[in-house]
């Protein structure tokens, strides 16, 4: 592993993929609602070559962000892409007119999400897909997934895909999947107020598996907190960079990929990776999270 201003780097197990421990989530760069147009696409285009410039190599992002606008934007800013850069995407949503989030998971559409994204992207096969199953709001489905991702490995044998991920996924379901293909990495919510996936976290860690938290900084309910704000002022950081810094220091697997469409909060984000949080700030940290309630 070799430290750099964005973090140690941390290889998917079984590929030769290698980033920073800190990346970049490109959703935000959609437009409002994570859908059309953004605003400003060169700002968009800005943000993306900054951060590539400032060193990230894994970006996070999906076809279904706009629709299809968030990789075009990846697209007119970065390709063709420098050797080194993982992009990450995701399958198993879609977006229709009503703007609203449903799942597009049999067969046809997991085979029509994947041109879709070689397309927009300008690529012959995707780095990485996660499987991304659609539950409740951002909740889990549960149930089996054996038939999504046997369809995605099919994908992956005929060389559109390299490796498989998988995201919004409950522990079960990771063990399920095991089972069918190599699982690389795991994208699920968490934060450090909102530390559901606390056990699996630490099992992926056990396995050398990364897993990467959607919503790092709180998603579409930014993160609030007296005790962030206070240990915030005290080390002269803001309360999101120690939130990044937490879950860094929280499991050498997690990756992460915050995401914003301003170049200030992007170098503020980046910054975070050189935080580094005492033994008792952290503990005071945990103390954010609502307790588990064990049934
Ligand atoms: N697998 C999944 O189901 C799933 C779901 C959601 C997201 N994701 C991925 O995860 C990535 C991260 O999630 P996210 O972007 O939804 O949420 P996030 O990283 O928790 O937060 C992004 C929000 O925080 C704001 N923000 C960013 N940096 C900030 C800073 N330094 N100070 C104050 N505000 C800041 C952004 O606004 P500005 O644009 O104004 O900075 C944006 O509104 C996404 O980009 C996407 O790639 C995956």
């Amino acid at each position: 592993m070799s430290k750099s201003k964005l973090g140690d780097q941390l290889t998917f197990p079984g590929t030769s993929l290698t980033v920073h421990r800190m990346g970049y989530g490109a959703m935000r760069l959609a437009g409002p609602g994570i859908y059309g147009p953004p605003k400003d696409p060169d700002a968009a285009v800005a943000v993306l070559r900054e951060a590539v410039a400032a060193g990230v190599n894994h970006i996070d992002t999906a076809d279904f962000y706009g629709p299809h606008i968030t990789n075009q934007i990846i697209r007119k800013a970065l390709h063709p892409y420098p050797p080194g850069l993982v992009i990450v995407t995701k399958l198993g949503a879609r977006r229709p007119p009503d703007k609203s989030w449903q799942p597009a998971n049999s067969r046809e559409e997991l085979i029509a999400g994947v041109h879709d994204n070689l397309r927009n992207l300008g690529v012959d096969t995707l780095d990485i897909v996660n499987l991304r199953m659609v539950g409740p709001g951002h909740g889990l489905e549960v149930g089996s997934i054996a038939e999504q991702l046997t369809a995605l490995a099919d994908l992956r044998r005929k060389g559109l895909i390299r490796h498989l991920g998988l995201s919004n996924v409950t522990a079960a379901q990771v063990a399920e999947a095991q089972a069918i293909t190599d699982v690389v990495c795991v994208q699920n919510y968490y934060n450090v107020a909102h530390r559901d996936d606390d056990a699996l976290v630490d099992d992926l860690a056990r396995q050398g598996i990364p897993y990467v938290p959607f919503f790092p900084l709180g998603g579409f309910s930014p993160l609030q907190s007296s005790t962030l704000s206070a240990v915030a002022r005290r080390l002269e950081a803001t309360p999101m960079q120690v939130a990044l810094a937490w879950l860094l220091q929280r499991s050498p697997n997690i990756l992460l990929i915050p995401g914003t469409s301003s170049l200030a909060h992007l170098r503020e984000n980046l910054a975070a990776a050189q935080l580094t949080l005492s033994p008792p700030t952290l503990a005071e940290l945990d103390g954010i999270a609502a307790p588990r309630r064990f049934v």
